[in-house]
């Protein structure tokens, strides 16, 4: 399996290279529609009919489409920028590997199998975090995701070429099980193999900070309104209060008007994301956050607006489906994770359960992710078990 692996992995890697590093592997920009064109053909290589549910995503399918009893399985292609090569593609290309070896090993599976690529789970692109599973859900009414736009003005809808077709009502129904693979992102998994058991709840605030533009040159800096300096003392806010409540706070995107060298800006636009191991610590992290950024901001006579952007609400997955895989798996560890994933989303109306596969490096939404291709095939082993088990 090591050798399909790598070989089918290959067939990948080259797509979506960051110059600067990593991939960049935005929704529905070229090197992800390529991807889109390789999962088509991948499908069609192992006689699958793939479907588009309309919100740009992707079903490829073995046995009858949304059939009762469906098991889902796949992730999504998309990347942050300088992103990993795992985060995402290593549960699509599992996926058809795990069909490939129950075929081999002469396994019909009773219910469907159906292969997913779900759009903009990252949010890397429309500003949302799988966007395309709270669309099959109805997490996000179709319009609102229509008009998500990204920084060249370019709204999801346009980049679809559609009005999104919004919620699947018989997807509770029809889906018996999901299992989403994916790499881990931590440093907590220390065997090939795990399933998880949680994921944290978080969310995404936008923080505009408002002052004067004005000359770096003639501005006293006892008339300066600069929300440069509000915005600073907001990072390091909020790294203090995550620290004290145990908690995650990360500012990593931020854009300056006008961004000259010799000009106090007039605004500051970051984005705060927060995440915490259940939802009443988050929601006091974020809470003190913003009272310090706000009490700062009268401080530096700057004004500052705060806009929710997405939440994503605290996951258990199904305890038993997880204990049933891991024993299944011959006792591998059950663990939770901070990062979010479409099967978060699906979990709310569907049993779902999810596989790591170890990351030595425990770096992700970096180029230094990495897993090996021993453990991968681990990986690809333990989703075809899980799959021939759960679709019997
Ligand atoms: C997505 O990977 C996220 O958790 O931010
Ligand atoms: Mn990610
Ligand atoms: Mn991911
Ligand atoms: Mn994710």
């Amino acid at each position: 399996m090591t050798a399909a692996f790598a070989r089918l992995w290959a067939e990948i890697a080259p797509i979506g290279l960051d110059p600067a590093g990593g991939y960049r592997r935005y929704a529905l920009s070229d090197p992800e529609l390529i991807l889109r064109d390789w999962f088509r053909n991948q499908a069609d290589r192992r006689d699958m009919t793939v479907t588009d549910d309309g919100n740009g995503n992707l079903f490829a399918w073995w046995g009858r489409q949304w059939a009762p009893g469906t098991v889902l399985t796949g992730s999504h292609f998309d990347s942050v920028p300088h992103g990993g090569g795992y985060d995402g593609p290593l549960g699509i290309v599992s996926a058809f590997l795990a069909v490939d070896r129950l075929r081999a090993a002469g396994v019909t599976p009773a219910k469907p199998i159906g292969v997913a690529a779900f759009v903009e789970e990252e949010g890397g692109r429309f500003g949302v975090p799988c966007l395309g599973s709270r669309l099959l859900t109805g997490a996000i009414d179709p319009d609102t995701a229509a008009a998500l736009c990204d920084t060249d003005g370019v709204s999801f809808g346009e980049a679809l070429g559609a009005r999104p077709a919004g919620a699947l009502p018989a997807l509770a129904s029809r889906v018996g099980a999901v299992v989403e693979l994916h790499i881990e992102q931590g440093r907590a998994l220390e065997v090939p193999v795990g399933v998880a058991s949680a994921i944290w709840p978080h969310g995404r605030w936008r923080l505009d900070f408002t002052g004067h533009g004005d000359h770096a040159g003639t501005t006293r800096m006892a008339d300066r309104h600069d929300p440069m300096l509000t915005f600073a003392y907001t990072v390091l806010a909020a790294d203090d209060e995550a620290r004290q409540a145990g908690a995650l706070a990360t500012i990593a995107r931020v854009s300056v008007q006008p961004n000259a060298t010799n000009a106090i800006p007039s605004l500051v636009r970051a984005w705060l994301d927060a995440r915490a191991a259940d939802p009443a610590t988050m929601e006091r992290l974020v809470e003190a956050i913003v009272k310090r950024a706000m009490d700062r901001a009268a401080h530096d006579r700057t004004e500052l607006v705060v806009e929710p952007e997405s939440a994503s609400p605290e996951v258990t997955f199904d305890t038993a489906l997880a204990d049933r895989l891991s024993t299944l798996l011959g006792g591998v560890p059950v663990l939770p994770t901070g990062a979010g994933h479409d099967a978060g989303v699906l979990s709310a109306h569907v049993p779902t359960a999810m596989l790591f596969v170890r990351n030595p490096t425990g770096v992700s939404h970096s180029p230094a992710e990495h897993a090996s291709d021993e453990d991968c095939a681990a990986g690809v082993e333990a989703l075809a078990t899980v799959l021939g088990e759960l679709a019997a």
